[in-house]
Order: C-alpha cells, then structure tokens, then sequence
C-alpha cells in the first residue's frame, strides 16, 4: 500500500501469541520498557502491537470503541502517549467483521471511518485486522473500506491484512495493506513453523517494499521448540522478509532467546534495502536451500535440515542465481565468523537435524 510505511518488514512486538487474552496496560508499558532496556528498540523493534481483546464488548453511546476499563482503566490514548516518549510506535487490534475473533470486543464493520478516526486521535501507528464473525461478503470488499478510511485520517497507519481466506490475500494486498497473512494462525511447534514457512514460500514474487506475505508472529522464546529449531523458525522469517514480530514475554526472555532476536545480521537480511523475498530453490527430501538476492549483487542462502538426522547440505550456484565460475566470500551469519575458503560453484555445510546454517554470499575476485 502506497502510504509511505513498511519500505522494509515491519519490527516489534505483539501480545497474542504468548498472552492471548490476558492482557493489561501494565504488562504492555512493561514491555514498552522492556524493548528499550534490552537494547531491542535500537535493533529497530519498535512496535508494540496490542492484539484482540483490548476493547469493552459495547461500543460508548456515540457508538465509539472503549478501552476495557478493567484492564487499560487509562485509556489508549494515554498508552499510545508512553509507548511514544519511549520513542516507540503504537498498534491495535480490530477485526472486519461485527465482533473479533475472541468474540470479547466489536469489529470495525460498518464503523470503519468513525474507528479509524478513534485510532488516529489516539495516535496509533499500526492496525492489525482481522476477518472473523464477517457478513460473509468478500473480504476483497471489507478491507478496502479500512484502508480507505485509514488514509482519510491523514496519519501514516501500517495496515496489516489477517485474512488468509480462500481469496489469497497475498493475491490482492498490496492496493489493500501493507502486509497480508499467507497462513492460518502459528502455534509453537516445529511443524506448525515450518509448514507456515512453506505456504508463505508459495507468494513470494508478490512481497515487496509497501508489501509483505505475513506467515504470522515468530514463536521464538514461548518454549515449545529448541534453541536449533528457533533459529531456524527465525532464519527462515528473516529472508522470507517477514514482518518480525516477536511473540514472547520480553520482559523475562532469556539469554538463548535475546541471543535469536537480536542477530544484527539476520535482521539486516530481513531489512536489506533490496526487499526480495527468498525461495526454496532445492529440495531433497528433507534437505532445503533457500536463498535470494540482497543489494550489492550478494546472495543470502539458508541450508535447512528438516530431517531426523545429522546431514550435509549443497548449494549449488546454478540454484542460487550465481554466475558458475564466480568466487565468493560466505560469511556465517550465526557463527558471525566469515570462512577462510573462498568458493566456486557450490557451497557444502553439515548440520543437525533441524537445524541450519545461513551465509551471505559475497563475489571476490
Ligand atoms: C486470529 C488471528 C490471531 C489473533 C487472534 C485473536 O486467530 O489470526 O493472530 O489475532 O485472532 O483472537
């Protein structure tokens, strides 16, 4: 969507995965603070999203959305007005259709301009939105009246699409956000990760800067997977130019989980200028290569071993876009080590089961 935002992936934060319902405007200025202590802001982490469940099931006698009193008795307005002196953005949670998919609070349908308006004058800078307990008409009808409403207001909202219907959103998003779910919801298991890692390879000619496939909000630090599959479940987002929401409880993240999040170099492949996505370009059986172009003719690769056992994995520059004769330089960008071999033609690494091993390629003469 041409509104100036996500020029590459969005970075921060939201509640659902590790909070669901349980959330408070305590626990979310916790994590405002959280995000600057930890050094994650400066890493470029700044929104902290708000998911469903923030709102009062009535809307006030104007018929304006309420903030739930128990819960945020202060309001968004004065949320929005921390998370800001923080230097961080602010985003909420509203839903395409009469109430969202907790059934705990109203969706924006038919309040689309007069709820745009409510986030606008409480300085929202993201809205994630969802499809649940719609009229049943096309979603390809009802997120345009957001986005519209959203650019009447005159303040820069990164529109983010939850819908991952049989219409394909990654199909006609990018006139609509500016980023669009691939996938129904993530749960925090390897195979969850990876087959969301899969339907979201699916699009990737249609991710772009404006635009992202969204496969949904990492996992990394909820417990469900080990260190080498968070890695991996992180390695894969960051070159599918996915939007990088961490989904745990920064406040009491540990030192293997900060240690996943705050890769500088995986994240600058997330955030390279360039904004291709990358795609699976080998498969044997469980033995992946994932790679895609970055700026500076280099080349980001991922060798991914889905399998039980440990494996050596081959990148072969007729795969990965590399001219066959050229030597590069790969720098491992888990081991931050860059390796001594120059390499032509292909690249040979062995890993773990479940586990990866991801290089920027560089051309050397
Ligand atoms: C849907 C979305 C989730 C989350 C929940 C909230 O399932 O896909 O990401 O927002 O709704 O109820």
């Amino acid at each position: 969507l041409a509104n100036g935002l996500a020029i590459t992936p969005p970075m921060g934060w939201n509640s659902w995965n590790h909070f669901n319902c349980k959330i408070d405007e305590k626990m979310i200025k916790e994590t405002a603070d959280a995000l600057v202590s930890t050094g994650l802001a400066k890493l470029g982490y700044k929104y902290v999203n708000i998911d469903d469940c923030w709102a009062e099931i009535a809307r006030d006698d104007k018929g304006n959305l309420v903030a739930k009193n128990a819960t945020f008795p202060s309001g968004i307005k004065a949320l929005a007005d921390y998370v800001h002196s923080k230097g961080l953005k602010l985003g909420i949670y509203s839903d395409a259709g009469y109430f969202t998919c907790s059934k705990t609070m109203p969706g924006s349908l038919g309040h689309e301009e007069q709820d745009a308006n409510t986030f606008a004058s409480w300085g929202i800078d993201y809205l994630k939105y969802d499809n649940c307990n719609n009229d049943d008409s096309k979603p390809t009808v009802r997120y345009p009246v957001m986005t519209r409403a959203l650019m009447k207001t005159g303040r820069p909202i990164f529109f983010s699409l939850c819908e991952w219907g049989d219409l394909h959103p990654a199909l006609w998003g990018a006139k609509v956000g500016n980023s669009w779910r691939t996938t129904n919801d993530i749960s925090d298991s390897w195979e969850s990760m990876v087959s969301r890692a899969d339907m979201n390879e699916v699009y990737a000619e249609l991710a772009r800067p404006g635009g992202w496939n969204d496969p949904d909000m990492l996992e990394v630090g909820n417990g469900g997977m080990t260190k080498d599959e968070y890695i991996v479940h992180f390695s894969i987002w960051a070159i599918s130019k996915a939007p990088l929401l961490i989904g745990c409880d920064v406040r009491n993240a540990t030192k293997e989980t900060m240690e996943i999040i705050t890769n500088k170099e995986v994240i600058a492949v997330n955030q390279d200028p360039l904004g291709v996505q990358a795609k699976k370009v080998r498969m044997e059986g469980d033995l992946e290569v994932w790679a895609g172009p970055l700026m500076g003719y280099r080349t980001v690769v991922l060798l991914v071993n889905r399998g039980p056992w440990r494996n050596s994995i081959t990148a072969h520059w007729d795969d990965i876009g590399i001219p066959l004769n050229s030597a590069v330089e790969a720098r491992d960008l888990w081991e931050h080590k860059t390796l001594k071999t120059r390499f032509v033609g292909n690249l040979t690494a062995t890993m773990d089961s479940h586990a990866c091993k991801m290089y920027v390629l560089r051309p050397v003469s």
